[in-house]
């Protein structure tokens, strides 16, 4: 198989593994949904910026939109009783919580031909110090696309309304993610996405 003709395929291929899991995302968990499909477009939109000016040299923005869509998925895999609780999690709530980086690898792996988007869904909670899961990577162990992902999931994260808190603004979220750049994310990953945000906000 020549590369275009594979390139094709793998997209082929990716776009259906992920309208298939979004769709069990979207069975089990509106909320998600929602917050998968906005993180997928401020990712997608950050990686067109980056490109705009001639960084990030090959990143495909629709590839790292569609990892980002997925990084969510493993989630179908928890209980909907510690998923839908609006209240802290206790510590075996937690540990149930936090399957979902591994469950969700293992639903998208073997049909992601790259690994790129298994890759973004499994270490999207790791942190740049190492203390993050599933597998305490640290630095630039952390795949490229999971360091972006977890940035815009933890912005989305912060500034979406719950039932039980009003979101942060834009700016208060952007605070809190300067504050933890070099402990949770890539210090250079933070310094591109504040100035795509005040770029966009311009
Ligand atoms: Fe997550």
């Amino acid at each position: 198989m020549d590369a275009k003709h594979l390139n094709q395929t793998q997209t082929v291929e990716s776009t259906s593994l992920e309208e298939r899991l979004l769709d069990l995302v979207a069975r089990k968990d509106l909320s998600t949904l929602g917050h998968s499909n906005r993180v997928a477009t401020l990712t997608r939109e950050w990686a067109e910026f980056m490109s705009s000016r001639g960084l990030w040299i090959g990143v495909s923005p629709a590839r790292i939109g569609s990892a980002a869509r997925m990084h969510d998925v493993g989630k179908v895999m928890v209980p909907d009783s510690v998923l839908l609780k609006a209240g802290p999690l206790d510590a075996l709530e937690r540990e149930l919580m936090n399957a979902h980086a591994e469950a969700g690898y293992e639903m998208v792996r073997d049909r992601d031909v790259s690994g790129y988007s298994a890759m973004a869904v499994r270490h999207h909670h790791e942190r740049w110090d190492g203390q993050g899961y599933p597998l305490g990577l640290q630095g630039e162990e952390i795949p490229f696309q999971a360091q972006v992902v977890s940035i815009v999931d933890a912005f989305d994260a912060m500034t979406e309304d719950r039932v039980y808190r009003k979101g942060r603004s834009p700016e208060e979220a952007l605070a809190e993610i300067e504050r933890c750049a070099g402990s949770h994310f890539s210090p250079a990953r933070v310094a591109e996405f504040v100035q795509f945000i005040h770029a966009r906000n311009g």
